[in-house]
């Protein structure tokens, strides 16, 4: 089997686990309209990436076949068993409040194939259910059975995580008014607002499972390299894949006049990127765009620094036991630039 169907052999098995698991825990109740946005999202689709991180990096850890545990009572080294896929719920549920309160910050209409939760239902429901899907999470965090001093550690991640996605995406807003923005600015920008929550996700179940500090933070900062890879793959894909494949708009960030690390390059080799689109860009226009960045040489230019990430992120799993669990993980890191949607 080749590594990219390896991988998604993997992701689809999970996905399947956590679905089931997301049914269970976030069942559809009172008040109906509330609960139902809270679900409409996770039931629309999703790649599952974060929460399959998580679920890897646990059989990673303790060094079992891969899928073969029960990740409701998944077997800690030192802890007794703890319910991995709880966690890895809280994840998946963290994710979603972001993409609902993100669609309303980016004007997007569009997300995971079907109208975004402010479009489908209304901007009032669409800021509880993001809300709602925020508190939920760290329920869900706080019911893994795990000890308690490692259950405090776990939310302390995960509170940070969400503080520091909110200054990442403040600052995400920020920059669309500056012309000036350097690497290093954009760099911390897509750590906070993306990779952080990577992080948490390779590092919770490590944390859960009572493993020492190093695998802790070389999980940690694996999940920060590759994340920032994912934001750079995702500002890329913008522009170069369609929307029906990505399940949101394409060319949304030329339109919002975001910054990322290929209109960052082109401005800084003479290209006017403020008036690359129209409001409205055809296809057509969407195509002429890239093909100048393209010639700016700034879509080689993103490709090699997620790249250079990716390597950097994998060298860290070396601190995990040699398993196939792990080898996905690096797998894993290396789908995360090559993919298509
Ligand atoms: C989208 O994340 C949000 C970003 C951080 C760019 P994904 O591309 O993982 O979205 P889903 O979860 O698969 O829909
Ligand atoms: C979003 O970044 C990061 C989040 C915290 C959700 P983007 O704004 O690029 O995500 P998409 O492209 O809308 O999925
Ligand atoms: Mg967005
Ligand atoms: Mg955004
Ligand atoms: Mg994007």
């Amino acid at each position: 089997m080749t590594t990219t169907g390896r991988v998604e052999e993997a992701l689809v098995d999970r996905r399947e686990i956590v679905n089931e698991a997301i049914t269970e825990q976030l069942p559809i109740q009172k008040p109906e309209r509330l609960y139902s946005a809270s679900r409409y999202l996770l039931d629309a689709g999703g790649k599952r990436l974060r929460p399959t991180i998580l679920l890897l990096a646990a059989e990673a850890i303790s060094d079992v076949e891969p899928m073969s545990a029960d990740y409701r009572e998944f077997p800690s080294p030192v802890n007794g068993d703890v319910d991995v896929l709880s966690a890895a719920v809280s994840i998946e549920v963290i994710q979603s409040f972001t993409l609902i309160h993100d669609d309303i910050m980016d004007d997007d209409d569009l997300r995971r194939g079907v109208p975004a939760v402010h479009r489908e239902y209304d901007l009032e429901t669409a800021i509880l259910a993001g809300d709602t899907l925020y508190s939920k999470a760290f329920e869900y965090m706080l019911d893994t059975g795990a000890p308690a001093e490692k259950s405090v550690e776990a939310l302390d991640e995960l509170a940070t995580t969400c503080t520091e996605i909110c200054e990442g995406q403040a600052l995400d807003v920020d920059f669309e008014e500056r012309t000036d923005v350097s690497t290093d600015e954009y760099l911390e920008m897509v750590e906070f607002k993306t990779a952080v929550l990577y992080a948490a996700a390779a590092s919770i179940p490590a944390i859960l499972l009572g493993s020492d500090e190093e695998t802790v933070s070389e999980l940690h900062g694996y999940g920060l390299d590759i994340g920032r890879a994912f934001q750079i793959q995702d500002d890329l894909l913008d522009l170069t894949a369609s929307s029906e494949q990505l399940g949101k708009q394409r060319g949304s960030d030329l339109i919002e006049g975001k910054r990322t690390i290929i209109t960052l390059h082109a401005r800084n080799n003479g290209v006017d990127v403020d008036t690359l689109v129209s409001e409205d860009p055809t296809d057509e226009e969407i195509e002429q765009a890239v093909q100048t960045l393209e010639d700016a040489g700034s879509i080689d230019f993103a490709r090699e620094m997620a790249q250079d990430l990716v390597e950097s992120g994998k060298d860290r799993l070396e601190v995990l036991p040699e398993n196939e669990p792990r080898e996905l993980l690096e797998e894993i890191a290396d789908y995360l630039v090559e993919r298509g949607y």
